[in-house]
Parts: C-alpha cells; structure tokens; sequence
C-alpha cells in the first residue's frame, strides 16, 4: 500500500507540512510506503489553457507536474494539504489544480486509474475550523471530478506544534483513509 503527501505552503517546517509529515509517518509504521512531495518546491507552472490535453494524453509542459502525476497514479491514497490563504487553497495548490485539467479527457473522463481515496488538511489561523468550508468544498468536487474517493478534510487552527490536539486531528485522519485502504 502506498500513500503520497503533497503539500503547498511555502513554509517548508510550517504546519501543514508537519500535519502531513505526522501522518505519513504513522501510516510508515503502519508498514505503508509513503513518499512526500512539496508542490511549492517543484517547478509546476500554471495551465496554458491551450488544450493540448484535450486531443493528446498529457499536458504540453514538461516540468515537475508530471512527476507528481506519476507517484499519484502508482498511489492508493493521498494526502492534499495546504495553508488557507484569503478563505482560499495557497497559489501554489491552485497552480497544481489547474495542471489536473491534463488528468481529464476531452469527455471530462479522468484518465487517473480509479479507486483511489483522498484526504484534504487545511492549516488555517481562524478559531472556527467550518468558517471557510464554502469554499473549500470546490476541491472535494475536483477529487470527484477526478474519480477519487473523498475520506475527509481535517482543518487544523495556529501553530499546530506547540498543539497535540491539531496533530491528533491530522493523524485520526490518516488513519481513516489508512484503513479503507
Ligand atoms: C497570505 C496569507 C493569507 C492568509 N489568509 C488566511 C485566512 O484567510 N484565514 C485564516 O484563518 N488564516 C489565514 N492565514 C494564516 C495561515 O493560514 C496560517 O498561518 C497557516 O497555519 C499557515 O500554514 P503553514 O504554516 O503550513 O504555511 C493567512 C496567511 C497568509 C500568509
């Protein structure tokens, strides 16, 4: 069984990176292969909107995407995480977003093999972990749209380090997409 973490805040030991770090580790030890990938590290530039995808397999741009896609299609569950940064994903998750669009044919089929299962974090500063769920909910229609199965979103609030409880939150997470695995 393998899980990948992909994370997109440009803080590299922030608190979605280390939400998502805990988790692959639990599901290391567990005895699942874990790989984690930092989207806002990699090259991946924004979608052209050219269509190339529509009448070819893949997107026309040859950058880290593709490597992305590559350990996501060998996967049987991921981890998507990401900072909220004005009631929104970060740039760099909507970037990788977008890039998706080459995962999807020209009849909206995705092209991703099916049965995989997807877990979302949020790192996010407001109390209220439900305020920006409105907008959060797109990203639940693009996993569908993509053929997976939703497990779940956890949001955790502040510095989830000096916070057991946002690091138990991230962790009962994973091992809910963990056991339908
Ligand atoms: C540009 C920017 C916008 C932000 N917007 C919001 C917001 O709309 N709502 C919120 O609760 N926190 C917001 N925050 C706080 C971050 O979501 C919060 O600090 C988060 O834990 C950062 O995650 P990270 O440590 O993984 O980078 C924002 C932070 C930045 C830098």
């Amino acid at each position: 069984m393998k899980i990948i973490g992909l994370t997109a805040s440009p803080r590299a030991a922030g608190n979605t990176v280390t939400l998502v770090t805990k988790m692959l580790e639990d599901a290391a030890s567990k005895g699942a292969e874990t790989k984690q990938m930092d989207l806002a590290k990699l090259d991946i530039k924004p979608c052209k909107g050219c269509n190339y995808c529509k009448s070819h397999e893949d997107c026309v741009q040859k950058d880290d995407f593709a490597k992305v896609i590559s350990e996501m299609k060998s996967a049987d569950g991921i981890i998507l995480g990401s900072p909220v940064y004005f009631f929104d994903i970060t740039a760099q998750e909507k970037t990788f977003v977008d890039r998706l669009y080459s995962c999807v044919d020209a009849q909206f089929k995705s092209r991703i093999p099916s049965g995989k299962k997807i877990a979302f974090i949020y790192s996010q500063n407001t109390p209220n972990r439900a305020a920006f769920e409105q907008n959060l909910a797109k990203y639940d229609q693009v996993a569908g749209m993509l053929g997976f199965q939703n497990v779940g979103k956890f949001v955790s609030v502040g510095d989830v380090k000096a916070n057991p409880v946002e690091i138990e939150g991230a962790v009962a997470l994973e091992k809910k997409l963990f056991d339908t695995l």
